[in-house]
């Protein structure tokens, strides 16, 4: 590796909980996330992106070019024109070279700071909290010694509201855009198909007054012009053009004169308003503007904006408050502190739908993915864990078995997707029992959930538990398994697919399951550490019968796992189709996968015969490389019709044998459980966005703030080159596994359990955990430098036995020796 081979494009402040980009040309765009309820943008460091309101395909609100050339293509883009020289602050799209450029990416809020020929224009964009807007506050200061005649053009272009049809349907739309303009309050109104069903429209505004503006795409840029040089910018004048049909966008033309040392603050609002009914116009034709103007009068002065983007600051300075650790290693600290917490939240409110990966017109909301990012933002939104799990519950079917996704507008189940993924319901128990342990609030399992949202069909959410359990005792195979239906989680080992239509997606083509014998192993140790977690509850309400039955389908399940599902050295991965291995030494490629070596070794399964270990040491010789663990070893070199679309991706990518990071932490947390810190703690920081941040930000090319999906593995073209940031699962897996099993903190029924899993070489931390109300401030020690097993608590000064400290009101001081 040459130093070019790590450049540097960025740092950490932890002061301040930002990202500092200090070039505006990373590797790939570095985007952030403003909003956390029901208005959203996606921001790149050059001010790309776009937003949504509650549904990136229903209400897209802003335009994006998805791959385009060059990248990272719409965006809200101010275009300062000084003299001749035409600059933006994020330096893109004129990519005027700047004297100096900065993005600061913090909590939901970004700052993009540029500046030329003495002028420093920097942009503060966030959402309010309870806002349907995003604010855009542009800050020009004049640091040269001449007066400055600046001409300001904004820039956004507006979406036709339904993303998929508007990048498809130009027959239509390219007639129906329409916009009103209010000049006395600077406004630019979009108002497409609000004549007829829509109850919503967006509004662009700046809070001073305007010497001219454009809404017609072509009159503004130019039909054979760039954003780079948009006709109307170059011309230094605005057309006043008013679109009928075509693109509709919205600039503001002002101008603005700085005197030497002279500031002025320009606050923009992209803001949404829904109207009743009865209430939809002011008169005919004219749309009525009473909630976009009360929206504008929260947000017409610099105070207020200051005001409302403390509360943002104040509001995450709250949420990060819960579990704050301070181990002395900053790069521990600020990945525990600060950005895993926040990429927590990100997946909670956008699951897997909009990233400059995810275009935000598939996906739905997946019902195992919600479930597992609830652990990652249970402890700092807990009711909104708490709807989120009954909104889960309500797309389940009678027989337990699942919608594989549903939409986060209407709730539903996704008819295009369906079900048959055999792994789902077990997640619903996991998500559940990881909201009542952190709040203690047992009374959801009461709460009356529908089946597949039909109204009439209300069972309690306990019965949907029940009913979860069963759908894997009732669908087991030949090997007393579980049967893995159209996928484990595991979307792309496609057992019962056969596809040989290059036009069928493996992920929605009918399935050829009948007489299947395809099993697996991942739901089998899944099963056996959600089903220990379902027999606990049911002791812990007092219903010991189920519990007993319970404990008779795991213990029947780890028996089969020992007898049919153990290859030697490691865990088989599952039975094909026609009941042949598969992850087995036996065969020539995939002789070994990730996900049954992590859910088994969780489950312990096999601990007398020193399975867990053997095949934990197996990882270690086969998946483990240089930047994490790979899914699966040797990786797949040609099409394999019964395995599906594992077998699809080139060695090294995604799923065949790629480092799917979702699933290193099963591993790791199967270290744990092992009690092998060392080795738990090695692959954590492999994969741990701050030690790839130190050495990679070159090569690893996305954000290296969070994680993301996929590293491409040890048989790709380009080891260590990441893809797919921010929407993963690994979000919540990184949480839960350094929350829980490295630093050991474990929420449970009666209080915290205390066990961590270390590095021989970690002395002491501390963690302060807020907890149902209650203040913990624990403190580890660990002379001898084990790494697992807790000798003595003491919680105020009193010896605890065991290592559940119980919980109790107020603040509590917890001393663990190890
Ligand atoms: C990807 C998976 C994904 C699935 C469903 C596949 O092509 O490889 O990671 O879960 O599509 O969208
Ligand atoms: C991404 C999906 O969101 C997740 O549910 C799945 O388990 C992984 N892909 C692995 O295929």
């Amino acid at each position: 590796m040459t130093d070019m081979d790590n450049k540097r494009y960025g740092h950490f402040n932890d002061a301040q909980r930002e990202y500092v980009i200090t070039d505006p040309q990373t590797p790939w765009p570095w985007i952030n996330y403003l909003g956390n309820e029901d208005f959203f943008s996606l921001i790149s460091n050059t001010a790309g992106g776009y937003s949504f309101y509650k549904d990136a395909k229903f209400r897209r609100i802003t335009r994006y070019r998805y791959n385009d050339v060059p990248m990272d293509n719409n965006g809200r883009y101010f275009y300062i024109k000084d003299g001749d020289t035409v600059w933006n602050p994020g330096w893109k799209p004129c990519r005027t070279p700047l004297d100096s450029y900065e993005c600061r990416h913090g909590m939901n809020y970004t700052r993009i700071t540029g500046s030329k020929l003495g002028v420093v224009a920097s942009v503060l964009f966030f959402v309010p909290l309870h806002t349907a807007a995003e604010v855009q506050m542009l800050s020009l200061e004049n640091r040269s010694q001449e007066t400055k005649h600046l001409k300001i053009f904004s820039f956004e272009e507006w979406c036709l509201w339904n993303a998929a049809t508007d990048m498809e349907n130009f027959q239509r739309n390219f007639s129906t855009g329409e916009v009103e303009i209010e000049q006395q309050t600077s406004t630019i109104y979009h108002k497409t198909e609000y004549r007829e069903r829509r109850n919503h429209y967006a509004f662009y505004h700046v809070n001073t007054p305007i010497q001219g503006f454009d809404t017609d795409r072509e009159s503004f840029v130019g039909l054979y012009n760039e954003y780079s040089a948009p006709q109307v910018v170059v011309e230094g004048k605005p057309r006043n053009s008013v679109a009928h049909g075509w693109s509709p966008v919205a600039s503001h033309y002002i101008e603005v004169e700085l005197k030497p040392g002279e500031k002025r603050d320009l606050i923009f609002l992209l803001g949404y308003i829904e109207n009743e009914q009865d209430k939809k116009w002011e008169s005919k034709k004219v749309i009525n503007k009473e909630k976009a103007h009360a929206l504008m009068d929260r947000f017409a002065t610099r105070e207020q904006v200051d005001q409302a983007f403390d509360k943002l600051r104040e509001y995450w300075d709250r949420l990060l408050d819960i579990f704050v650790v301070d181990s002395g290693n900053d790069k521990l600290d600020r990945m525990v502190n600060i950005w895993n917490q926040y990429q927590c939240m990100v997946t909670f409110c956008m699951s897997r739908s909009a990233s400059f990966f995810e275009s935000g017109i598939g996906r739905g909301m997946g019902f195992r993915d919600s479930n597992q990012d609830l652990v990652g933002f249970v402890h700092q939104i807990p009711e909104r864990a708490r709807q989120r799990i009954l909104d889960i519950a309500a797309t389940q079917f009678p027989d337990g078995g699942c919608y594989h996704q549903y939409q986060p507008l209407t709730k539903r189940g996704n008819n295009d997707i369906g079900g048959g993924f055999n792994d789902d319901p077990c997640w619903l128990i996991f998500g559940t029992v990881a909201y009542i342990k952190e709040t203690g609030d047992f009374s959801i399992l009461d709460e009356p959930v529908t089946f597949d949202n039909q109204p009439g069909s209300e069972v309690s959410l306990l019965e949907h538990l029940k009913v979860s359990f069963n759908h894997v005792i009732n669908n087991l195979g030949p090997h007393r398994l579980p049967l893995i239906g159209r996928a484990d989680w595991n979307d792309c080992l496609n057992l019962n697919c056969f596809s040989m239509d290059p036009d069928e997606s493996f992920q929605t083509t009918e399935n050829k399951s009948e007489g299947s014998k395809a099993e697996s192993l991942m739901i089998a140790g899944l099963f056996v550490v959600t089903g220990r977690d379902y027999v606990s509850l049911c002791r812990h309400l007092g219903h010991n019968d189920e519990a007993d039955r319970a404990q008779k389908a795991v213990d029947d399940m780890v028996q089969a796992v020992e007898k049919s599902g153990w290859d030697g050295k490691w865990y088989l991965r599952a039975y094909d189709f026609f009941g042949h291995k598969i992850g087995s030494d036996e065969n020539e490629e995939g002789k070994i996968f990730i996900e049954s070596q992590g859910w088994c070794t969780m489950a312990a399964i096999g601990k007398e015969k020193g399975y867990p270990e053997r095949a934990l040491d197996s990882v270690k010789e086969r998946m483990e490389c240089e930047h994490g663990i790979v899914l699966n070893n040797p990786a797949f070199t040609t099409y394999h019709v019964e395995m599906g679309e594992i077998s699809s991706y080139p060695e090294g990518y995604k799923e065949n044998a790629g480092i799917f990071c979702h699933n290193n932490p099963w591993v790791i947390i199967g270290e744990t459980v092992a009690g092998r810190g060392d080795d738990a703690w090695r692959h954590y920081t492999k994969i741990l966005p701050s030690y790839v941040e130190e050495k990679y930000q070159t090569l690893h090319k996305v954000e290296p703030y969070v994680n993301c999906q996929m590293v491409a593995g040890k048989d790709a073209a380009c080891p260590g080159e990441g893809k797919n940031s921010w929407l993963t699962g690994t979000a919540a897996w990184m949480w839960y596994t350094v929350s829980e099993f490295i630093l050991g903190i474990q929420p449970d029924y009666e209080g915290l359990r205390i066990d961590p899993c270390l590095p021989s070489t970690a002395k002491e931390y501390t963690v302060k955990r807020r907890f149902r109300g209650a203040l913990y401030h624990i403190h580890v020690v660990n002379p001898d430098g084990h790494q697992k097993g807790v000798k003595r608590i003491s919680l105020d000064g009193k010896a605890v036995s065991g290592n559940l400290v119980p919980w109790s009101e107020g603040e509590h001081k917890v001393e663990v020796v190890m």
